[in-house]
């Protein structure tokens, strides 16, 4: 007998559904909220509202786009957590009363699991033990991954994020919000080599890009800056925007590189200390062409086998979702319909 799961993501600006069958995705409907960008990040109020709004519309729309009948679902699985509680609570109720109503199982889903398992997806797929670098928004770790569902976090940042260090500099440098896809678009112009960004020392297989933030903001600063009286030194605004305005390529270029770099030698050193080569990338910054290039060569050089998921199951999305519930259904993971819509979740 065949195996249907509806998968619904809403953990932050993204309404998402998609129906998996016997652990093949047959569609993947995803709204994503226009409105946060004229408020240069995500408004946690808003993102619950547009989940309301988009919900009904993108679960018809997946479960018709997928030319399956409700009847025919045979569990529901949703984001739990990590996320923005409003938004997780629209995706999470609306999977209870359906569950309810079709008197089906319930599956709680890790977000940042199923970012991992997005690599199940496609073929080709990593063998096990795979190590998976899971970079995007609100996360930046690397995951040893045993099996679909037994995955250990070994390293992780331990203050922002790879994303956030994309949109804080591109905001720095007065681009909308997101602005990881537009530092990457301007880098492909730009010297990487241009502008120095010192690499921070980290003990171990842990991250950090909060440094990487302030010296951006005062090598931007600097670059505005005008001796006018004395010793003091005031930022000139128009100075600082001129300077952006004339190398902005350059910036970027040489920012990316920085973060890829970042990103890279942890990798690396997860690799060598594990003896793992099966390499995978997930989340938002994944999609990023100079860490997905810079990937592939780093690959050439340690002889590692390199997974990189469609764009789609890159950023948040409801296949990853699905396809983890597909797993956990084979497990008989269900819950009952008391469980949280936003509580912490184990996964690893
Ligand atoms: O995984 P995701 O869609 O949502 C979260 O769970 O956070 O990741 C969103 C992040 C944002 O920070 C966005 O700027 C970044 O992914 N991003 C990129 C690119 N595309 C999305 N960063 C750099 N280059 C890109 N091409
Ligand atoms: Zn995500």
């Amino acid at each position: 007998m065949s195996v249907i799961i509806l998968g619904i993501e809403s953990s932050c600006d993204e309404t998402s559904a998609s129906i998996c069958k016997d652990g093949k995705i047959l569609s993947n409907v995803i709204a994503t909220q226009k409105i946060h960008e004229e408020y240069g990040g995500v408004v946690p109020e808003l993102a619950s509202r547009a989940h309301m709004q988009n919900i009904v519309p993108v679960v018809d729309l997946a479960i018709n786009k997928a030319s399956c009948k409700k009847e025919e679902i045979n569990a529901i699985a949703f984001t739990q957590s990590p996320g923005l509680i409003g938004a997780l609570l629209v995706g999470g109720q609306f999977a209870k009363s359906m569950s309810l109503a079709l008197n089906i199982p319930l599956i709680t889903v890790h977000h940042m699991q199923a970012h991992v398992i997005a690599n199940l997806i496609d073929d080709p797929k990593p063998t096990f033990p795979f190590l998976c670098l899971t970079v995007s928004g609100g996360h930046t770790q690397i995951v040893l991954c045993e099996s679909a569902l037994k995955m250990k976090v070994i390293g992780q940042t331990i203050d922002d994020a790879a994303g956030e260090a994309f949109d804080k500099t591109a905001k720095l440098l007065g681009l909308p919000y997101p602005g990881g896809p537009l530092i990457d678009k301007y880098a492909q112009d730009g010297d990487p080599n241009k502008y120095h960004f010192t690499e921070p020392q980290i003990q171990g297989l842990d991250f950090s890009f909060s440094g990487l933030k302030t010296s951006i903001l005062y090598f931007l600063n600097n670059a505005g800056t005008s001796n006018v009286y004395k010793e003091e030194f005031i930022v000139d605004a128009d100075k600082r925007k001129l300077f952006i305005k004339n190398n902005l390529s350059d910036i970027c270029a040489s920012v990316q590189s920085r973060i890829v770099s970042i990103l890279l030698n942890k990798l690396l050193k997860a690799s060598k200390q594990t003896g793992i080569k099966e390499i995978c990338i997930a989340g938002g910054v994944s999609a990023n062409s100079g860490l997905r290039k810079s990937l592939l060569e780093a690959g050439v050089r340690n002889n590692w086998n390199i997974y990189l998921p469609k764009f789609e199951y890159c950023t948040d999305n409801a296949a990853m979702i699905a396809m983890t519930g597909y797993f956990k259904y084979l497990d008989k993971d269900f819950v009952d319909l008391s469980v949280s819509s936003s509580a912490r979740s184990n996964w690893d």
